[in-house]
């Protein structure tokens, strides 16, 4: 019996998710199906259900679907419950699991395929909306000397700061991007959503120099961040192996085989 998965979104059309994960099928040998799921706004929750009245073993959630996925969710993982998201569920009807990966998709992606540690290092991650949220605890993980948020709207970072719960003492400040104070940032990361209607961030060129890991948390194109970036002699990355990175924990909480990523991050770079 092949088992069944699916993504669900609004808009889906475009996702990378099916071939990533009939990719891990076919190099893990798994029996599984994949598909991609519109979902009405006002529906995800409808949908969910039938899935599972369909006999869908999982389904990983992205935009904008990420809360509902958590408050349908009967159980959560601890970074799911602390970031209140959820991109992967397990589909029982007695207990539908929750989890997210996105974070440990960036993370895998920095530390593994492009080489760079975190601890001790200086961040400055732009941008407090949903993607940030999802991002800033994994990387508080990693033990970094200092993670600056900057966003437009600072309230906005200061109540991410803040509903983070952090329990050491706070190496986290919030700016805005005028006022984002000058250091030798090792890692920026664009959580914005800038990137997705090709806008160009307000940033001083003086934040990145050549030890800089500019990194674009969108992938398809080079972005005016990543353009930025180059332009001042940092190295910037889109965010595609993180796309596949946190396609390959999912695959682990479901079939609990670890996949390899490499051959699918080039196979999706050499098709586009
Ligand atoms: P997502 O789930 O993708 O994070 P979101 O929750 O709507 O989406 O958050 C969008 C983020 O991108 C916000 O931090 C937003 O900044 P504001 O809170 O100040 O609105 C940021 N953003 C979007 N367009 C931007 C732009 N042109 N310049 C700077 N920040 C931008």
């Amino acid at each position: 019996m092949t088992d069944k998965y699916a993504v669900i979104g609004n808009p889906i059309a475009h996702s990378k998710s099916p071939q990533i994960h009939m990719e891990f099928a076919k190099q893990t040998n798994q029996d599984i199906s994949y598909k991609a799921i519109l979902a009405p706004l006002n529906e995800f929750e409808v949908t969910a259900r039938r899935l599972i009245d369909e006999g869908y073993k999982g389904v990983n959630v992205t935009v904008p679907f990420k809360l509902q996925a958590f408050l349908l969710s009967n159980s959560l993982s601890p970074l799911a419950k602390a970031v209140c998201a959820v991109n992967t569920l397990i589909l029982d009807r007695n207990n539908i699991q929750g989890h997210n990966t996105d974070g440990i998709g960036l993370i895998n992606d920095i530390t593994q395929n492009l080489n760079t540690k975190l601890q001790g290092k200086r961040i400055l991650l732009l941008g407090a909306g949903g993607a940030a949220q999802g991002v800033l605890l994994p990387l508080w993980y990693q033990k970094p000397k200092q993670i600056i948020i900057a966003n437009r709207n600072v309230d906005k970072a200061v109540e991410l700061i803040n509903n983070a719960q952090l329990t050491e003492p706070l190496l986290i400040q919030a700016y805005t991007f005028d006022d984002i104070p000058y250091e030798e940032f090792d890692l920026i990361i664009n959580a914005t959503s800038a990137s997705l209607s090709g806008e160009q961030l307000s940033l001083s060129d003086i934040l990145f120099n050549e030890n800089t890991l500019a990194y674009d948390m969108m992938y398809g194109r080079e972005t005016p961040f990543m353009q930025q970036a180059r332009a001042n002699g940092a190295k910037a990355t889109d965010g595609l192996g993180m796309l596949v990175e946190q396609a390959a924990e999912a695959f682990y909480i479901w079939r609990n085989v670890r996949p390899q990523t490499a051959p699918v991050i080039a196979m999706l770079r050499n098709h586009n």
